[in-house]
């Protein structure tokens, strides 16, 4: 087994900075908002990992069975030799990735890149173990800051799975997009996971599932601040709300504070207060129309050159390359 390396740019300091600056901004706009990066710490991405097993929560089962179907293509046509994963987690689906490098004997290096340390050091070291001869490269990164350490070297797969795409609205996506394709070389490949506009209902339940852990999940937010800075958010008053935007189409996750309330943040001096049923949002989702999604990728240099779809139309991967510029 070659032993993974983990380039870690996200210490403590830099968490904690970074922290402090998005909870102070967000805490003063009306109504207040948390940015969804902030969701993922041991117990969020576990809470994450129990989310994609809910029956209501069709992407991660609809997302597979297309890898299952075209991932030999995919390979075949990117002619990578290396995968870089954004946004990687657990690493869940990323075998179905690496086994079709291998079958077609082109698989040199995995580079998975998250947030969140704990599952990425968990799953280099279970791919390093599970694929004999594979180079595992992790960076543990921000990718709205760090895709410029993500190391060099072969024909490259991109892949960012899962929808986490969604978490952008159009504004910031295109900047996020565009990003992206500055960190890929000519050349390499995007395989880019999108969930489907569909029926509201059927959106809504993938966000509010009977047995509360997405509330749980939604809830942990406040538990990251009140660990990171220093804060008395009392969890159990809030609640968590999901509903469709017509106007955006996405979802949005808020929570509720369901009695007037103060918090102190005092690694921010700060002090704020929740009226009685006030609002604030913690999450958009963002939903796409198959037809949108090839021209949004072209507008960075992103040449869509297929998008499948589920057997049900529920979700979406598109193959793009990015061109010479
Ligand atoms: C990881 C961003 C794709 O938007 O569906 C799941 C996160 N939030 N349930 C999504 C999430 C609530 C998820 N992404």
């Amino acid at each position: 087994m070659i032993q993974p390396v983990i380039d870690n740019h996200l210490d403590s300091a830099w968490i904690q900075r970074t922290l402090r600056a998005d909870v102070a901004e967000g805490l003063l706009l009306s109504p207040k908002e948390l940015p969804s990066k902030w969701f993922y710490d041991d117990r969020g991405s576990e809470l994450f990992e129990q989310i994609t097993r809910l029956p209501e929560y069709y992407p991660t089962r609809r997302e597979r069975e297309i890898l299952q179907r075209e991932m030999d293509v995919i390979a075949k046509r990117s002619g990578a030799e290396t995968v870089v994963e954004l946004g990687s987690g657990t690493s869940e689906k990323t075998r179905i990735v690496l086994d079709a490098l291998v079958a077609i004997g082109r698989l040199g290096c995995y580079v998975p890149f998250d947030t969140s340390e704990a599952p990425l050091l968990y799953a280099a070291n279970m791919l390093a173990q599970a694929y004999q001869g594979l180079t595992v490269h992790g960076v543990v990164g921000d990718f709205e800051h760090h895709l410029g350490y993500i190391p060099d070297g072969g024909c490259r797969l991109f892949v960012m799975l899962g929808g986490t795409i969604g978490n952008f609205l159009p504004p910031a996506r295109k900047k996020f997009l565009a990003k992206v394709a500055d960190a890929m070389h000519p050349g390499d490949s995007l395989l880019m996971g999108f969930d489907l506009l569909k029926d509201h209902d059927k959106l809504v339940a993938a966000y509010d599932d009977p047995e509360g852990v997405t509330a749980a999940f939604n809830r942990n937010v406040l538990a990251v601040i009140n660990h990171r800075l220093d804060a008395d958010f009392v969890l159990e008053q809030f609640a968590h709300e999901a509903f469709f935007n017509f106007d955006e189409e996405c979802i949005e996750m808020w929570l509720r504070a369901t009695q007037y309330q103060q918090v102190t943040i005092k690694d921010l001096d700060m002090e704020v207060e929740f009226i009685d049923g006030e609002r604030m949002r913690t999450e958009v989702s963002a939903k796409f129309r198959p037809e949108n999604i090839a021209p949004e990728l072209a507008e960075v240099g992103l040449a869509t050159e297929q998008l499948w779809t589920d057997s049900l139309g529920d979700f979406a991967l598109s193959l793009s390359r990015r061109v010479q510029c």
